[in-house]
């Protein structure tokens, strides 16, 4: 047990994710990005006057000061998750004091770093596809400001939706190893931009939040449902993972592929070509389970969050390689909210590790 928390609780056995308090499915697709975020930061959802003030508020702060803009655009070449990582650790620059880890403080920091994420994802997709990045606009909320600064158009609703539902979705889910992370550097009394900019380094893995782009390459590659028993077959024979399946907790469906499969369903009504992608997944998913089942009896191995991730943002119109910052857009409010946490209980988190190494070993070998 590495902390106590009053964010979240995964139950991997009965499927289960509680957000502050909630069943992710009575918050999913019911309350905005922003009040999801105050539900975390602040311990209850927002009044009609509170969430008027934080959207304001994160509205103001969506620019991203010069200093930002200039690591984004030296980054342009770089995968989108190292260009947030770098530019995130610049947004201590202009907080009045980055070393300040009172709970006013804290709560600043919070909102810059959940107001900026969108704004430096959508600069770099543009400046990697040769574009100039699209000033934020403030009247729009954050997740449809994000196509926007993303596509140069205002986003059709559903699409928002599509945004705003992935990131509550995704807002916080237990002591998951970016999470992790982030409350170990807030444990030592370090400040939040620090915790945060850890936190992404621990996302970018493949078996964090790196998986979504493999699992669209999956799919890509498996091409008709018919063939997706062979592929998945050879693949777990190289002794190579299946993408988007398996999970530490859940031992059934991650209750989060349910919420996003129904998000990818009426994504991919609209395009032909989204569609195809979508029943594929679907067929796909049925083969991979059974094969898994099978060749991995006893594992539990079952879909998880990246599934269905890859086709909503593939839907959405986002590359591939901007996947897993997109989620760090949607986790960095759950990241703020655990250092919050961390530095109100002010206790260094420090992990026993268990020597296996030699002993007694002398100079010169005698
Ligand atoms: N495909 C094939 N085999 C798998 C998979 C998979 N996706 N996941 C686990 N296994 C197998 C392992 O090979 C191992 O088999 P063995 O007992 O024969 O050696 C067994 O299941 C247990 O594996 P562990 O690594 O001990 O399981 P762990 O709980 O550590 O794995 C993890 C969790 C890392 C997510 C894993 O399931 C995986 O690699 N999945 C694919 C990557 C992925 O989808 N990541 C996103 C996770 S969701 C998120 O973080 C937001």
């Amino acid at each position: 047990m590495a902390a106590q928390t009053r964010l979240s609780h995964v139950d991997g056995l009965a499927g289960e994710l509680i957000v502050g308090g909630y069943q992710l499915k009575e918050l999913a697709g019911r309350v905005s990005f922003e009040e999801a975020a105050h539900l975390l930061w602040r311990g209850a959802l927002p009044s009609r006057d509170e969430l008027k003030i934080l959207n304001k508020e994160i509205a103001g702060l969506r620019a991203l000061p010069e200093e930002t803009m200039h690591v984004v655009r030296a980054a342009a070449k770089a995968p989108p998750i190292d260009a947030l990582r770098m530019a995130c650790a610049t947004m201590s620059l202009d907080l009045k004091q980055p070393d300040d880890i009172s709970p006013a403080a804290d709560m600043q920091a919070a909102k810059v770093l959940a107001a900026r994420f969108p704004t430096v994802v959508a600069a770099h997709a543009r400046l990697s596809a040769g574009k100039e990045p699209i000033a934020p606009r403030t009247d729009l909320p954050l997740a449809a400001n994000f196509l926007y600064m993303i596509h140069g158009k205002e986003p059709d609703p559903i699409a928002a939706r599509a945004v705003d539902t992935y990131w509550v979705t995704v807002i916080d889910h237990g002591m998951n190893a970016s999470t992790f992370t982030a409350r170990v550097i807030a444990s030592t009394r370090s400040d939040m931009v620090s915790a945060v900019t850890g936190a992404i380094g621990a996302l970018k893995g493949p078996l964090h939040g790196g998986a979504p782009g493999p699992v669209l390459d999956m799919l890509k590659d498996i091409k008709s449902g018919d063939r997706a028993e062979a592929w998945v077959r050879n693949e777990l024979a190289a002794g190579r993972r299946i993408m988007g399946f398996g999970h530490r907790v859940y031992k059934v469906r991650d209750p989060r592929a349910e919420v996003l499969s129904s998000v990818a369903d009426k994504m991919s009504s609209a395009a032909l070509d989204n569609r195809k992608l979508f029943e594929l997944a679907r067929a796909a998913e049925q083969t991979i389970l059974k094969v898994l089942d099978e060749v991995k009896p006893g594992r539990n191995l079952r879909t998880n969050v990246e599934f269905f991730t890859a086709l909503v943002l593939q839907a959405l119109g986002l590359e591939p390689r901007s996947f897993v910052a997109t989620f760090a857009c949607g986790r960095v409010a759950g990241w703020c909210a655990h250092v919050i946490e961390q530095h109100s209980e002010d206790h260094l988190i420090r992990p026993q590790s268990e020597y296996i190494g030699p002993r007694g070993l002398k100079i010169g070998g005698e």
